[in-house]
């Protein structure tokens, strides 16, 4: 369905199953493909929410984007979908960075956090040049030089060269504007370390073990750093577990969701 946003754009979205909101946030340059099998898998008495972020898929484009309104865009699909409901958030990677804004900015509407594949910090100066760099790339050459660029550290070494492949062609959809636009979302992301400190919310941390992108290490220190936190670390699985290792990436979501429901 199409789910109008405050500013006139649409946010391309998927409803699955009846219940307690469960909002699924993808990755840079993915869409909500990555979380189909994740949202199919939920327990009964949740309702997955899965967006194409702006931009992403199916959604309205913009030639300019941040951290921020990709947020504000997720509390208008709350909004429509899951008034007065909070919601457990599950983001990777960007969705990961997306769901810790969603904290600092709408709190009262987060019942739990699930942060997959994703990291704090800031971004390093040297970060913004590559960011930069990617922007460029994307505009010049197209998304596939981007998504060609990123392949080889992306899925984790069991992922089947046809799956690969299939997802390399589905990230190369993405528009060259939203590859551009997103890095340098990216590039200009706040600094959420001092806000983990902050979650009072039940999170879960999921962390792939061959993930050469956020490597387990930094999701250790963001479960360090979440009182209320549980680590899990998907074995054998790179940067996108839902995708890679969907029945080990399921059996821990819902794992956690069964300890919320009680
Ligand atoms: C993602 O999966 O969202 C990206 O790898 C984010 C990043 O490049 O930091």
């Amino acid at each position: 369905m199409q789910v109008p946003l405050r500013d006139g754009g649409i946010l391309e979205t998927d409803v699955v199953g009846q219940g307690a909101p469960v909002i699924f946030i993808h990755g840079f340059p993915i869409s909500r493909h990555m979380w189909l099998a994740a949202a199919h898998a939920l327990p009964q008495g949740w309702k997955a929410i899965v967006p194409d972020l702006r931009g992403h898929g199916s959604s309205s484009v913009h030639p300019s984007l941040s951290i921020a309104s990709f947020a504000d865009d997720l509390a208008d699909l709350h909004a429509a979908l899951a008034p007065g409901q909070p919601a457990v958030l599950v983001g990777l990677s960007m969705g990961g960075i997306i769901a810790m804004e969603f904290w600092r900015r709408y709190p009262h509407i987060v019942r739990a956090l699930a942060l997959c594949n994703t990291r704090s910090n800031a971004e390093s100066p040297e970060g913004i040049a590559r960011r930069m760099q990617v922007a460029r790339t994307a505009v010049e050459q197209g998304s596939l030089a981007v998504v060609d660029a990123m392949l080889p550290v992306i899925f984790g070494p069991d992922f089947p060269h046809q799956d690969r492949e299939r997802w390399r062609l589905l990230m190369a959809q993405t528009s060259p504007v939203t590859v551009a636009a997103a890095s340098m979302a990216l590039a200009g992301r706040k600094d959420s370390a001092p806000t983990l400190s902050t979650i009072t919310v039940p999170t879960l941390v999921v962390a792939g073990e061959h993930d050469a992108i956020t490597p387990p290490s930094t999701l250790e220190a963001i479960h360090r750093a979440i009182p209320a936190s549980t680590l899990k670390v998907i074995a054998g699985a790179g940067h996108v577990p839902p995708v890679e290792k969907p029945r080990e990436f399921s059996a821990a979501l819902n794992e956690f969701l069964r300890t919320l429901a009680s």
